[in-house]
């Protein structure tokens, strides 16, 4: 059992095993830092944690051309049915999916979740846990500091958590180390920061004690076994 996560920029990941290619806050069209184009994608499921576009992005697009179900909040799920996307799997935080790669679990997250062109509520936003060949991620969505996240990890126990760094609309590098140190993955990745220039740009001050911290350029990935 092993899978790949690969980091696309921004806070978008690809996490692969086997004939699995689950896509997780595909922001890629816009994103200055995207890794890939959306017309490269061909994945078989998508993961969303809350609805501004920096984060839902190409989803509508990717979705309906590869036939993807997308794990999300019931309120965005609501929305890409009526928008024409029938495999859409809605849940809200606390609650677990089983799929045919393993699993998706929705945890809480601080912050807000609209769609932006419109305004539209877009339900809460959530953290992820997608299990995926054996191998347990935690992608904490766009968050501030909650000392559940302790509690998280203590029942996911995920092996790689993904943790946003950029500071002004998530946690800084500071409390985001609180957040990996609470979390206790072996690995911790930082995401949404320098894609803007009102994000942090650089992970500098990012130094959870007793996690092992890898920096990832966007394009580049992990195996995890
Ligand atoms: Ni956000
Ligand atoms: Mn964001």
């Amino acid at each position: 059992m092993s899978a790949r996560a690969t980091f696309l920029g921004h806070s978008a990941v690809l996490l692969e095993s086997g004939e699995h290619r689950v896509l997780i806050d595909p922001f890629l069209t816009g994103n200055p830092l995207a890794a890939r184009k959306a017309e490269a994608m061909d994945v078989t499921g998508i993961v969303l944690t809350h609805g501004h576009a920096d984060h839902f992005g190409d989803t509508e697009w990717i979705a309906k051309r590869c036939g993807a179900p997308v794990y999300a909040a019931h309120e965005i799920c609501e929305f890409l049915t009526e928008r024409g996307h029938d495999k859409c799997e809605g849940m809200n935080p606390g609650g677990k999916v089983e799929t045919d790669f393993g699993f998706v679990a929705l945890t809480q997250a601080f912050h807000s979740s609209s769609y932006e062109k419109e305004g539209r509520y877009m339900g809460m936003p959530c953290g992820a846990i997608v299990s995926i060949g054996g191998v347990v991620f935690y992608h904490c969505g766009d968050t501030g500091l909650f000392s559940d996240m302790k509690l998280i990890g203590e029942i996911y126990r995920p092996q790689v958590a993904f943790v946003p760094i950029g500071d002004r609309y998530t946690m800084g590098p500071e409390l985001a180390s609180r957040a990996a140190e609470f979390i206790g993955a072996k690995i911790a990745i930082p995401v949404h920061y320098k894609t803007f220039p009102a994000l942090r740009q650089e992970a500098k001050g990012f130094e959870p004690k007793g996690v092992a911290v890898r920096e990832l350029s966007p394009g580049e990935s992990i195996e995890l076994d």
